[in-house]
């Protein structure tokens, strides 16, 4: 079968995409281009690669299998590029990452001074909730993940990094902003606004009431913490959410970290791959990087020296 290289990797970004017009965008190609790619690759082929619904683009079963193997011939390729480049003495080639929401906090800064040392390297970030890493996770879609709360059920390798102290968050005008030692008792009266579910903050919110034997009612869900934030500030509820969600926060003076007995819940980040994965160079050395300067790196720069806005 003759087929190039170039054939494969314009349908791969069609088949990702979803459009040959998305296709032709990544790819700064003309689209009437994009589609003879595809044309001829199909022709090689022998059968249809994708079939069309109304405006919409779908696989064919034999696009699917063709797909699958595009993404491992990639995958293959790129791992030999970078080992290439190590072979040269350059660290260079991409580095894939998807993290949990929450994590987007200080991944970006962590990737400042690893982009510095290593000129080669450039990233392609995901950032999404703990549901939705873990399925990337799954498909083995990227080289690290980066989470609160590693899968009990997928076989990974598991390695804390940093803490990850979840606190309780008030508008600063809150009476309870100037009491100690609130009883969880007392907090629950409070109207509460939650991460999504599929959250991992969420998660490990509901852990921790049920384990101290109180319901755990959200008055209201969002996706993202910078709309809970918000909320808390107007006076809507208050939150549980991760410390570092509160780095260099510009609405520090409306917020304050309650006193809650149990509080701060205690927990790591994580970076997490499949066992057995074969890291790519460049993966490889972000992951020492994070294990051996990520805390170091981070300390005092993520809300670890919040103030509550009113202190007793
Ligand atoms: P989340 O995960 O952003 O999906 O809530 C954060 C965490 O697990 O700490």
């Amino acid at each position: 079968m003759n087929v190039t290289l170039r054939q494969l990797e314009v349908f791969e970004t069609v088949a990702r995409r979803g459009s040959f017009t998305r296709a032709a965008e990544e790819l700064h190609l003309a689209q009437p281009t994009v589609s003879v790619q595809v044309k001829q690759l199909a022709d090689a082929v022998g059968l249809p690669l994708f079939e069309q619904l109304g405006k919409k683009i779908f696989l064919t079963d034999t696009g699917k299998e063709l797909y699958a193997a595009c993404r491992e011939l990639f995958g293959v390729w790129s791992r030999f590029e970078m080992t290439l480049a190590d072979f040269k003495g350059m660290k260079e080639g991409r580095l894939r990452l998807a993290v949990v929401t929450t994590a987007k906090y200080f991944v970006p800064r962590l990737l400042g001074p690893f982009l510095k040392r290593f000129p080669g390297i450039d990233v392609a970030l995901e950032v999404a909730n703990r549901d939705t890493v873990l399925e990337r996770l799954t498909a083995n879609e990227d080289d690290l993940y980066i989470m609160g709360m590693p899968p009990q059920h997928l076989d990974v390798e598991v390695h804390p990094f940093l803490e990850n102290p979840l606190v309780v968050i008030a508008p600063a005008t809150h009476s309870l902003a100037v009491q100690r030692n609130i009883s969880l008792a007392r907090l629950v009266q409070e109207p509460l606004i939650l991460r999504e579910r599929g959250s991992g903050t969420r998660m490990v919110v509901e852990r921790h009431f049920a384990d101290h034997g109180y319901p755990l009612h959200a008055r209201m869900e969002f996706g993202s913490n910078e709309a809970i934030k918000q909320a808390v500030a107007g006076d809507l509820g208050i939150t549980i959410m991760s410390r570092h969600a509160l780095a260099l926060e510009p609405m520090r003076g409306n917020l304050a970290v309650l006193d809650v007995e149990g509080f701060p819940i205690r927990r790591s980040w994580f970076v997490v791959y499949p066992r057995g994965k074969q890291l790519s160079v460049v993966a490889r050395t972000f992951f020492d990087y994070l294990k051996s300067e990520g805390a170091q790196l981070l300390a005092g720069a993520l809300g670890d020296n919040y103030q509550p806005a009113v202190s007793a």
